[in-house]
């Protein structure tokens, strides 16, 4: 499937008004309009599309959709056909969804442990309108999207990575440096990064592990830094730099209980003719200082309704 990368994410939180604040302040995002049938839900701009992130008033923190960017309509069309062809349910967004996520077309599926996606293309965009919440050099998302995502798992079904490999036409770029089970997987156009996003195992939990944002300058890591030990916002590892990827990182945990990864490319990702497989997960720094699953990983009981618990939980 012609997948550029994930296009959005959004979330269900106890915390708006916390978000609120933190967004601009802290990462430097901007506050996008919310849509007029979505009042209540914040909307964070990180360049020209109308958003990136939505946070929607829930009873619990947690992920509740990944928006995978098709490149097109025509690309949008035949992973239609695709999914109903290998007898995936999915699900056509009707003109409200189109209208609140901001997209000519979107439809939604499930993957084999159970997370919801959505695809979609033609994202609402305005060339030079985004405003960073505070001085800030600006993100690099564009067309390669909004970054990347690493869930827990609770399950590690053959069927998961058939899904995405076989049926999505990602590419499997390893199992990462973690001592755990993990499986990383970047989208068939993305060329630019590493993944798009990592499983982990986790039995008995589910959820968001992070979220890694590009920022265009190493002065923006730094200075994010700055402003999250100023605020004392816990971290989850200091600054380093991974073996996998060439690029300098830091993960501190937002209100979501979820880390956000703020990463700078110190040289352009190369394509990887091996399965990586590195001796340890950085070349310096990342000191673990923090839990490595924060709040946001809970357990399936406790993020998935009563009927798709039973769905998934068999595997
Ligand atoms: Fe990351």
């Amino acid at each position: 499937m012609d997948i550029i990368g994930i296009g959005y994410l959004g979330f269900e939180t106890t915390k708006v008004d916390e978000w609120r604040d933190y967004g601009p302040q802290v990462m430097g995002f901007q506050v996008g309009q919310s849509p007029a049938s979505d009042p209540d839900s914040l909307y964070f701009r990180t360049d020209d599309r109308r958003h990136r992130f939505a946070f929607h008033p829930g009873k619990i923190d947690r992920l509740a959709y990944i928006g995978w960017e098709a490149k097109g309509k025509i690309e949008f069309e035949a992973a239609i056909a695709r999914f109903q062809e290998h007898g995936v349910e999915i699900t056509m967004g009707d003109a409200a969804l189109c209208e609140q996520r901001g997209v000519k077309g979107v439809f939604r599926f499930r993957d084999p442990v159970g997370y919801q996606h959505e695809m979609f293309h033609g994202q609402k965009w305005m060339p030079r309108s985004f405003t960073p919440g505070r001085p800030h050099g600006g993100f690099v998302a564009g067309v390669r999207g909004l970054g990347h995502l690493v869930v827990i798992t609770p399950q590690w079904p053959p069927e998961l990575q058939d899904f995405f490999v076989k049926l999505m036409g990602f590419h499997y770029y390893g199992p990462g440096a973690g001592k755990g089970q993990t499986a990383f997987y970047r989208s068939k156009l993305n060329s630019y990064t590493s993944h798009d996003i990592a499983y982990g195992y986790g039995p008995g939990k589910m959820g968001v592990q992070h979220v890694g944002l590009f920022v265009k300058s190493l002065r923006d890591v730094g200075e994010t830094y700055d402003i999250v030990k100023q605020r004392g916002i816990p971290m989850m590892m200091t600054l380093g730099q991974h073996s996998q990827d060439p690029h300098a990182s830091f993960y501190h945990f937002s209100p979501g209980g979820f880390a956000l990864e703020t990463i700078t490319e110190l040289e352009p990702w190369h394509d990887d003719g091996f399965e990586l497989n590195p001796e340890k997960l950085s070349t310096w720094g990342h000191e673990v200082v923090g839990p490595i699953l924060g709040p946001s990983v809970r357990t399936p009981e406790e993020l998935l309704e009563p009927e798709l618990l039973a769905k998934y939980k068999q595997g």
